[in-house]
């Protein structure tokens, strides 16, 4: 088994970062190794990445952003994990990477997902639509927001007088769970292509 380079996009506070260069430390992600973080904003997120000794680069939203990011993965990218990235992928970055990006989405899909559906959003539509579960999922990115293969997904009950706030907590939890596992079971998948 090779090591695989791990390219991670961040928009925000970095706590699934945090959770995944740790798992990489520990060896709990084997054979793995972050060769860069990519931020799409100003974000927590790159100081974590930098506490690390990890590289860094932070891009501007708007023109040319797609262009920006084809230039800022290095070449020799082997994975790209999106964790609370919140810019879209277009379809030229899906197809170069096809099978090789993951996110992580904080409800359960195929519900609660595509265009707006991110962070606080997410939550505020699952409480409003009088649902009794949420979760979080982990799936390849395609060209198609949150349409692609789930590759881990874990529930979690939501509460009497659940707020966005508490029911974010909740699912943090679970993506700290999850996210981990499903990185090395895809890396896992990689080896075999
Ligand atoms: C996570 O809950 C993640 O699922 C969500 O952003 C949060 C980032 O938290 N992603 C989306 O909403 C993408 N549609 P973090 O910066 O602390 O890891």
């Amino acid at each position: 088994m090779t090591t695989k380079r791990i390219c991670i996009l961040v928009s925000g506070g970095g706590t699934n970062l945090q959770r995944i260069i740790d798992a990489v430390l520990s060896g709990e992600i084997p054979e793995a190794e972050i060769i860069k973080v990519i931020a799409d904003r100003p974000c927590f997120a790159t100081t974590r990445a930098e506490n690390h000794g990890i590289e860094v680069a932070q891009l501007k939203r708007g023109k040319n952003f797609q262009q920006q990011l084809l230039d800022a993965i290095p070449p020799d990218t082997d994975f790209m994990v999106l964790a609370g990235f919140l810019s879209i992928l277009n379809e030229e970055i899906c197809t170069r990477f096809k099978g090789r990006i993951i996110n992580i989405h904080p409800a359960l899909l195929p519900k609660f997902g595509g265009a707006g559906m991110w962070g606080a959003h997410v939550h505020k539509a699952v409480i409003e639509a009088g649902e009794t579960y949420s979760g979080a999922t982990v799936h390849y990115v395609t060209p198609g927001i949150d349409e692609g293969e789930i590759i881990l997904q874990e529930a979690v009950a939501i509460s009497e007088g659940e707020t966005p706030d508490s029911l974010a907590k909740k699912i943090h939890e679970i993506e700290y769970r999850i996210f981990p596992k499903a990185i090395k079971k895809a890396l896992a998948q990689l080896q075999e292509k």
